[in-house]
């Protein structure tokens, strides 16, 4: 057997530099990507998480490892879909994944590729389905025919030992059975439904309130709800998923919401982060753009009240602190301009009070 020595531990350190806290579904994508490189059954993954947690970022992530690390490329054949493509009559299924990890795996493979490699490439894909939520079979009571079109089309592919699909006029087959699923989505209202259950204690134990003392030294009761720990099966059925499908993936990870601190990080730490990128712009002018603590927290605080926005709240926030200084980029005179918590809260309250600070 070739021996093969990536460690999940390296996969997870280099998801770490792009994304943020979800350290569960960092170890359990890098553990599964693992074991299906050598060979090995690996469990389908379905992340869940609130809008801008970071679902899109951590597979794209994983697509940019495997796709850029040398050495990597000859065993990963990894494509990124969106679900809605699935239920496009004109492209099929077939065509939206099995001609695309085809033509991945012989441009990876070079002119000199056999086919017999190609098809294996093939038979050992990668796939990603973003936004799979929007694929659910009835949306307020309603049958979303799309929805199970596409549900049924990924089904297909997951159990299939002879799946056929076309490509420029020929038909190849494979056994699609063996690709690595990896699918994310919102669910928004899974979240509510989940609640209900578990505040009510329908086929759980109800949760328990905590007493929590805060700083001035009030007491009051709070009830700790992580979604992950009460989620069940049930659930996504009755959101609409059907159960052939969504039992097919073994491994369900609910992402974390992202606190605070979280969003400072994202806000400054990763390769192409907001505040990585306004830096550059500034620099093309001979200006280096600097930022107090203070103004970082206020940003991160402000981002953390638009709780559906999750981390995209922070882009919002910083284009009204920064979009008079993009149009006029005026330093103070020794080449810096530094944003301070003052210049942030002035951007919150014109916001608050309705008038857009002025362009
Ligand atoms: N955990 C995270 N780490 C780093 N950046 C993040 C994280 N979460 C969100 N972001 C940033 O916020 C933006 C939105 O994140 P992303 O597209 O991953 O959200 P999502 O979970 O896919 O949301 P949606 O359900 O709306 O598609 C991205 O530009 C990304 O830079
Ligand atoms: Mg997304």
């Amino acid at each position: 057997m070739e021996s093969f020595s990536l460690r999940p531990k390296e996969i997870s350190d280099d998801l770490r530099k792009t994304v943020v806290g979800q350290d569960d579904a960092i170890r359990e994508i890098s553990v599964a990507v693992v074991k299906h490189l050598v060979g090995h059954p690996a469990p389908n993954i379905l992340l869940i998480g609130n809008s801008g947690s970071g679902k899109t970022t951590l597979m794209r992530a994983v697509e940019q490892f495997l796709t850029s690390r040398a050495g990597l490329s000859r065993f990963a054949n990894v494509i990124r879909i969106n679900a809605n493509v699935l239920a496009e009559e004109r492209q099929g299924y077939g065509r939206a994944v099995l001609g695309r990890l085809f033509a991945n795996a012989k441009a990876r493979l070079g002119p000199g590729g056999a086919l017999d490699d190609i098809l294996q490439a093939v038979e050992r894909g990668i796939l990603f389905i973003d936004e799979v939520d929007k694929i659910r079979g009835d949306v307020r009571g309603q049958p979303n025919v799309r929805g199970i079109v596409a549900q049924e089309a990924l089904l297909t592919l997951m159990e299939n030992e002879n799946v056929e699909f076309d490509v420029d006029g020929q038909t190849y087959a494979v056994n699609s059975s063996g690709i690595l699923f990896v699918a994310g989505g919102a669910f928004e209202e899974l979240y509510e439904s989940v609640l209900r259950r578990a505040t009510i204690g329908q086929d759980v134990a109800p949760m328990k309130p905590v007493v929590v003392v805060s700083a001035s030294g009030e007491v009051r009761e709070e009830l700790p709800f992580h979604m992950g720990d009460y989620l069940k099966y049930d659930d996504l059925f009755r959101y609409g998923m059907t159960p052939q499908f969504v039992s097919r993936f073994e491994s369900i990870i609910v992402l974390n919401d992202l606190a605070e601190s979280d969003l400072a990080r994202i806000f400054v730490e990763p390769d192409g982060s907001i505040f990585r990128t306004s830096r550059a712009y500034f620099q093309r002018f001979g200006i280096d753009l600097q930022i107090t603590r203070g103004a970082l927290i206020a940003i991160a605080w402000d981002a953390a009240q638009q709780k559906r926005l999750g981390a995209r709240a922070l882009r919002e926030t910083f284009r009204r602190v920064i979009r008079n200084l993009e149009f006029d980029p005026v330093d103070s005179g020794a080449g810096i301009i530094t944003v301070d918590e003052n210049m942030v809260k002035k951007a919150i309250d014109s916001r608050e009070a309705g008038t857009a600070s002025k362009r």
